[in-house]
């Protein structure tokens, strides 16, 4: 049936301003507010039906063809498959409830569970105990004291003190950079600053390590930029495909020094070399190196002396310096156009006023002869482990830095020994998918400068114990001092003043 309202109207008009009348009068329309709303009562509104009482209600057999019931979408069951699939894979992650105590005496150690038992901590990045030093802590609680604990703003808008700008200036002297920016975190200043770098570089091309930590990984999809992927420190597949690159292109080599899951160390020199051979800047992530390693705690660069080769260094303030943040150091300009251009550096509140002055202080007191020191009895215990380990025939990845993995695979058997470990007093949190591929789970152990030699040989008897609970075979390499398959003695570099740890294995 034609419209009694529209047929009422001259042709020409309806076909000149059809538009307009549906817009105005489509709403009180009982046939066309189908396709918006349930009319309901609505059709007491048109003003034609008011007018002429000629048509109450359209047929049934249109309104069965307009009106569809689509049911809405189950959000809640999609959410309970996601979580059901890493419940079945043992990928799900399951948060421990550990406070880490702070006092003198009391670190490294943390209370577990409601029921507050004590436990040692083996897994903080918080590597050299900065977060509890007194210095920092002092630092903190009186910043907060003068300016209280919130930033305020952006940093173009309230952010931007004092201390932010002497934070940036102490890591750019660092890292012998003319300049330097931090961010909310490390994985927000590798994310922002890749993808911002990646997209405004005219034609810009990734050479990324396949071992890259996922906030590069992010940045990198996020720039949208072609990419290739070089083997984890392969200096000779990075030369391969820098070799196939075209030149006059700008090109960005990305990489870690200290690998975070591994403890291996990348061949820094060769892979900077190469990259600048072919024309390409170096970003490098030294977030596992920064307070730890060279005189003043720069890193792998600084122990190297090659500070100059990287272009753009990445660290954190969140693991090492006790507190939290990240930044990068590079030219002036380079600086000044993330600072300008990066969202994710832009569009976020600046660093509170206790992490900026307690990460100067951290910054300040790492670089000290006090820092050095500390640096010295992390390694002599990261070395105590990795023998009492090897000894005790534990399995343990070869790494060469302070990350001491030990490998169980699958994901299930790696959680069993954390958790015998928990109830054996020794906090571990079990490593798996996605931080390290499948198959490759682990222990990642951290030991620190505040482990003494009985907390570690409380460990290894405790992970013994574990492996045999959870059924775990290992082989006991030595035996009397000697290797169990080719009798050969074991030797293992230890300064005078650390064979007072090895009583048993020395004698
Ligand atoms: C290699 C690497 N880069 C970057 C980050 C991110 O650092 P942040 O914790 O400051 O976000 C991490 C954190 O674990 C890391 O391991």
């Amino acid at each position: 049936m034609p419209c009694p309202f529209l047929g009422s109207l001259n042709q020409a008009f309806t076909r000149n301003y059809g538009a307009a009348l549906l817009k105005q009068y489509g709403n009180y329309c009982p046939v066309i507010s189908r396709g918006f709303r349930s009319l309901g009562n609505d059709e007491t509104k048109c003003p034609f039906i008011q007018k002429n009482a000629i048509v109450s209600e359209a047929p049934k057999e249109m309104s069965e063809d307009i009106v569809e019931t689509i049911p809405p979408y189950k959000y809640e069951k999609f959410f309970h498959d996601q979580i059901s699939a890493k419940k079945k894979d043992y990928s799900y992650r399951v948060f421990r409830k550990v406070s880490r105590l702070a006092a003198d005496g009391m670190y490294p150690q943390a209370l577990e569970g409601t029921e507050n038992r004590r436990v040692t901590v083996w897994c903080a990045n918080d590597y050299l105990g900065a977060s509890r030093h007194p210095v920092v802590q002092d630092a903190a609680v009186n910043a907060i004291k003068s300016y209280g604990t919130g930033a305020g703003g952006t940093r173009n808008i309230a952010g931007n003190s004092q201390m932010t700008e002497k934070l940036e200036d102490e890591i750019a002297k660092l890292h012998k950079k003319p300049a330097a920016l931090i961010f909310s975190s490390c994985f927000v200043a590798n994310d922002a600053t890749l993808s911002t770098l990646a997209k405004l570089l005219p034609g810009c091309i990734i050479y990324s390590d396949a071992g890259n930590h996922a906030s590069m990984i992010q940045g990198i999809r996020n720039s949208r930029a072609p990419k290739h992927i070089f083997r984890h420190n392969d200096p000779n597949h990075l030369r391969q495909l820098l070799a196939d690159s075209p030149a006059g292109v700008p090109k960005l080599v990305v990489f870690e020094t200290v690998h975070s899951m591994s403890g291996a160390i990348c061949p820094l020199e060769e892979m900077c070399d190469i990259a600048h051979e072919y024309g390409a800047l170096t970003f490098v992530d030294e977030v596992h190196a920064v307070g730890l390693y060279g005189k003043h705690g720069a890193g792998i660069a600084e122990e190297r002396g090659i500070q100059d080769k990287i272009d753009i260094v990445s660290g954190t303030l969140g693991k090492a310096y006790g507190n939290v943040g990240g930044y990068i150091a590079s030219s002036s300009l380079l600086v000044d156009t993330i600072r300008s251009y990066a969202p994710g550096f832009i569009f976020t509140t600046a660093l509170p006023p206790p992490v900026l002055a307690g990460s100067l202080a951290a910054i300040r007191l790492l670089a000290s002869e006090e820092g050095r020191s500390l640096r010295a009895k992390h390694q002599s215990n990261v070395r105590y482990l990795k023998l009492s380990l090897l000894v005790a025939g534990l399995p343990q990845l070869p790494s060469v830095s302070h990350i001491v993995p030990v490998p169980i695979v699958g994901a299930d058997k790696v959680a069993l020994v954390a958790e015998s470990l928990m109830k054996r007093g020794h906090y571990v949190q079990a490593i798996n998918y996605p931080t390290v591929a499948r198959g490759e789970e682990r222990l990642r152990f951290a030991p620190g400068p505040f482990h003494t030699p009985e907390m570690i040989d409380s460990l290894i008897t405790a992970l013994i114990d574990a492996f045999h609970e959870n059924n775990i075979v290992f082989n006991e390499f030595m035996k009397n001092g000697t290797c169990r398959e080719c009798s050969m003695e074991y030797k293992v570099e230890i300064g005078q003043d650390e064979l007072y740890k090895f009583p048993m294995q020395v004698a």
